[in-house]
């Protein structure tokens, strides 16, 4: 009986030790932005290419109101609510306080400045691999962006997802510093990398999740119905996708399929924001795009 006891305690501390371990938040070098300078125009087109505004901004702005990162928008999912929070410099109800090493774990490590988790609805997966330059250039366009007062809403999700510490598990089963295609790509698509699997994060829409909400590398960009229950997410592999490079670059930047669709829902955003980057950038996307896997 004693022994028993004295088993089970031992494996619940021992329990606890293994969780706490695997569910720590992971740092970021204290000098990660060393010997660089920030530059703001460069920092508008990282905002454009990471989509931070389509997010941030309150519902339904249009116009220069986009640029008010107040928050508000709703994610609804499996798990409950997520509400986008104010994230505009205001020192009081966004980040105007925060460091550009706390904005950068932030964004890169999903961890706060307090050093808790952040839920996977902000797509800190993908901007992990954002270069150092592109994190302050970001940081110093978006310090002079208008502040605002709307105090971040409370996120409406029930036990045991609002436990932060628990998403240190969902942390180490899903967050891979690799890239999926991690073969050596021509330069151009090299390029297209950074921004599909990283800045502009477009797997987190068109790549089927798993139950826990993690995304499954194996079906890379092949398609999956469309979360807000209308329609599907179109499989963008060469298995569905047979448009000319030309033609890709073209509907990133006009919205305009080769039969004269035009890009609906979600896409729309996305399209405005890819359409703020240079030719090159949208040509390294289609590049990219060429060489996945085709998955059916
Ligand atoms: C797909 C929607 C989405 C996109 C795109 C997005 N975010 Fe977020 N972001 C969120 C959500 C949801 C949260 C809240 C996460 C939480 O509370 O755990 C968040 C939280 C944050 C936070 C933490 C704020 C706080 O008060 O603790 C920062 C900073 C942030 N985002 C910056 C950015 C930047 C910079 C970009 C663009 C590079 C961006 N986000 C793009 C959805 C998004
Ligand atoms: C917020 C979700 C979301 C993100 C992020 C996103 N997409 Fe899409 N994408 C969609 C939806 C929804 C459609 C279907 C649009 C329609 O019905 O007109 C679509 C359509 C497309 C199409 C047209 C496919 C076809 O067969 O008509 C291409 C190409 C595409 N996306 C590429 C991308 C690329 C490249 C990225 C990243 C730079 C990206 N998408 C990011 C939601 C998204």
């Amino acid at each position: 009986m004693r022994t028993t006891l004295t088993i089970l305690l031992t494996c619940a501390v021992l329990g606890a030790g293994v969780f706490w371990f695997l569910t720590r938040p992971a740092g970021l070098p204290a000098d990660f932005a060393a010997g660089l300078t920030p530059n703001v125009k460069a920092g508008a087109l990282v905002f454009a290419a990471g989509g931070c505004a389509s997010c941030h901004a309150a519902p339904k702005a249009e116009g220069d109101a986009k640029l008010v990162l107040a928050g508000g928008l709703a994610f609804p999912s499996d798990f409950g609510t997520f509400y986008a929070p104010n994230i505009s410099p205001d020192s009081q109800h966004g980040i105007g306080s925060w460091s550009v090493n706390q904005f950068a774990r932030a964004v890169t490590q999903g961890v706060s400045p307090e050093g808790a988790h952040y839920y996977p609805a902000f797509p800190y997966t993908a901007y992990l691999h954002m270069a150092a330059q592109d994190l302050i250039d970001l940081h110093a366009y978006m310090r002079q962006l208008p502040p605002s007062s709307t105090p971040s809403k409370p996120h409406d999700v029930g036990f045991p997802f609002n436990i932060r510490r628990g998403l240190g598990l969902w942390k180490a089963l899903y967050v891979d510093e690799a890239y999926v295609i991690s073969d050596a790509l021509p330069e151009d698509a090299t390029r297209g990398r950074y921004l599909v699997e990283g800045l502009a994060h477009c797997a987190e829409c068109h790549t089927p999740r798993d139950r826990f909400g993690g995304l499954d590398r194996d079906r890379w960009l092949a398609g999956t119905p469309n979360p807000s229950g209308k329609g599907q997410i179109p499989n963008i592999t060469p298995a569905k996708l047979d448009w000319s490079a030309a033609d890709i670059a073209y509907y990133l930047s006009s919205g305009f399929t080769p039969d004269f669709d035009s890009a609906g829902g979600e896409m729309a955003e996305v399209v405005s924001n890819l359409a703020q980057l240079p030719d090159s950038d949208r040509a390294a996307i289609a590049a990219y795009l060429k060489a996945v896997p085709e998955v059916e």
